[in-house]
C-alpha cells in the first residue's frame, strides 16, 4: 500500500509502512555527536533508499537537531533524495554539448518510453528519470547513463532501444 502525493507538480510515492525501528542503530552508531549530520543521513538514505518525511522527523526528534537544519542539508546536496526512487536511474546529460546535439528529444522520447517526466520515478519503482549538468564525456554527446553505464553519440530512438531492453533483461531476471 503506497500514497501518492504531488511535490512541486512531481508525482511522488509515499509508502506508508516505514519501519522506524530500522533508525536505532544509526542513531546510536553516531551518537547525536556535532558534525555527524551528513554521514547519519548517508546511512539513512542507504537504509530506507531515499529520506521519508518520517524518518526525518525522528531523526529530528532523537538526535536533538532542528527538522529546519536537516531540510537545509537534504535538500541542498544532491545526493539526498525526499522521494522514493527507482530500482534503476537514467540519467540524461543537459550539458551545453549534448544539449546542441539534441539531448532535448532524448528526454523527451525517455519520458514518454518510460511514461514519467524528469525528476519522476515510474509506479513499479523499477526507473527514476533524472537530468544532470554535465556527465564529463562531452566527446561522447549526447549522452545518457543508465546506473553505472555510459552510453554516448545517442539518437531518441538508440535511447529508447537502450532503456527498453534494459528493461526486458530486468523481467527476464
Ligand atoms: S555536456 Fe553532456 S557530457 Fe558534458
Amino acid at each position: 500500500m503506497a500514497w501518492r502525493i504531488w511535490i512541486n507538480w512531481r508525482r511522488i510515492i509515499i509508502p506508508n509502512n516505514i519501519d522506524l525501528s530500522l533508525l536505532t542503530p544509526i542513531l546510536k552508531k553516531y551518537q547525536f555527536e556535532e558534525g555527524t549530520l551528513i554521514p547519519m543521513l548517508q546511512d539513512t538514505q542507504q537504509v530506507y533508499g531515499y529520506l521519508p518525511e518520517q524518518v526525518l522527523a525522528r531523526l529530528s526528534r532523537d538526535a536533538k537537531i532542528p527538522l529546519s537544519r536537516i531540510y537545509a542539508v537534504v535538500t541542498f546536496y544532491a545526493q539526498f533524495h525526499l522521494a522514493p526512487r527507482g530500482k534503476n536511474t537514467v540519467r540524461v546529460c543537459r550539458g551545453t554539448a549534448c544539449h546542441v546535439r539534441g539531448s532535448g528529444s532524448i528526454l523527451k522520447t525517455l519520458s514518454q518510453t518510460l511514461g514519467i517526466n524528469e525528476g519522476e520515478t515510474t509506479n513499479d519503482l523499477q526507473f527514476s528519470l533524472e537530468t544532470v549538468a554535465c556527465l564529463g564525456t562531452c566527446f561522447l554527446a549526447p549522452v545518457m547513463m543508465l546506473n553505472r553505464s555510459y552510453y554516448g553519440r545517442l539518437d531518441p530512438q538508440k535511447a529508447r532501444t537502450v532503456v527498453e531492453s534494459y528493461a526486458r533483461s530486468e523481467k527476464e531476471s
